[in-house]
């Protein structure tokens, strides 16, 4: 519910619908149902949503790695991992599916940020895409370019000739900061098929009867731990920079937004803001970590009830953790 209310007043300074503009361009409310469902807030909820689960989903099987690689907590470590990877195998390629739907509606209702997401300057059909480039913001053009012909125009149209807007299209003072959104929506992009490849990897690995016991596997679920905060933060820098020099897509600039506060009640303000903020979250992370370090607590009744009566016995497949879920159990006994 709260993903929900906020993501859709975010989403409504990208694809504001729903108002009128009345005297001294203050805009009033129309229509509080074309308000709350604006035409990004569907995607933008789901492509979120979803972000957040493969985050924590990818936390969790760090974890379970790293259980796995010292010896500890076996049997839970195996549960945790076989669940990550259920979602990485599952829920990765969805969000790509979401990305895809989300870029759609973005070219639709604001081309400038797909523009610059594409470091494309000219307007063109058969527009390419550019895996790699450093984009030159003077000059107007990319440096070192590394491009598929017509590939961007298919991503983006779904058709080889489609017509993809360039930012020469907008005056310079009207298109959003190139460099860091072209970046930032690779990194995204790059860690969405990282969490697939992980998927692809626990598939192999599944059917080798080794998903639970290979080495460079649990070290590469570890290196993926941080990479859904990482992809969040970077999907946020995409949403937030692509959608400047406005704040309210097209309607208020946010040069316009600023408010007459004093520069030092602002400075004021983000110094409180940083020291809570630190503490709060210092002390979240110290705990979590602290619970990492101590791993599960299980009770001798709880381990019967979990292992059965004839000991534990571990999951080797994919499919022992999906039965063990099913009966909830910790485990197919
Ligand atoms: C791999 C394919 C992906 C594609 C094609 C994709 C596409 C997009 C697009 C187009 C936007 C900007 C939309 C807008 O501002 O109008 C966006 C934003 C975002 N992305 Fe992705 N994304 C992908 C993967 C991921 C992954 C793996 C995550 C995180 C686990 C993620 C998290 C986010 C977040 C948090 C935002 C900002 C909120 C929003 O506008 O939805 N994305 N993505």
């Amino acid at each position: 519910m709260s993903a929900s209310w906020i993501l859709s007043a975010n989403s409504w300074m990208h694809t504001p619908t729903g108002f009128e503009a009345g005297a001294n361009n203050q805009y009033h409310p129309l229509n509080w149902l074309d308000i709350i469902f604006n035409p990004s807030f569907p995607y933008r909820l789901l492509h979120m949503v979803t972000a957040a689960y493969l985050t924590t989903a990818f936390v969790v099987g760090g974890v379970a790695a790293w259980y796995l690689r010292k010896q500890r907590h076996l049997h839970h470590a195996k549960i945790m991992l076989g669940m990550a990877m259920i979602m990485a195998i599952f829920v990765a390629p969805i969000q790509i599916f979401l990305g895809d739907l989300h870029g759609l509606n973005t070219l639709q209702h604001q081309p400038r940020k797909v523009a610059a997401i594409e470091a494309l300057w000219e307007t063109q059909r058969g527009a390419a895409l550019t895996f790699f480039a450093l984009p030159n913001v003077d000059q107007e053009k990319n440096n070192y370019a590394i491009e598929i012909p017509k590939l961007g125009s298919l991503i983006l149209t779904h058709r080889w000739d489609g017509e993809v807007k360039g930012l020469k299209e907008w005056p310079k003072a009207e298109r959003p900061p190139v460099t860091a959104v072209f970046f930032a929506f690779r990194i995204m992009v790059g860690i969405g098929l990282l969490m697939v490849l992980t998927g692809v990897f626990a598939i192999i690995l599944n059917v080798r009867k080794r998903l639970f016991e290979t080495k460079w596997f649990q070290s590469w679920c570890m290196m993926m731990t941080p990479m859904g905060f990482i992809a969040v933060l970077s999907g946020w820098m995409v949403t937030e920079m692509g959608r400047q020099p406005f704040v309210v897509y097209d309607l208020l600039r946010t040069s316009e937004a600023i408010s007459p506060v004093l520069g030092e009640n602002v400075l004021l303000s983000l110094i409180s803001f940083v020291l809570v903020y630190a503490f709060v979250f210092g002390a979240g992370i110290y705990y979590i970590l602290k619970l990492i370090k101590e791993g599960p607590k299980v009770t001798e009744k709880e381990e019967k009830h979990l292992y059965g009566e004839h000991g534990v016995q571990h999951p080797v497949l994919l499919s022992d953790v999906f039965k063990g879920l099913k009966n909830g159990r910790g485990v197919h006994a």
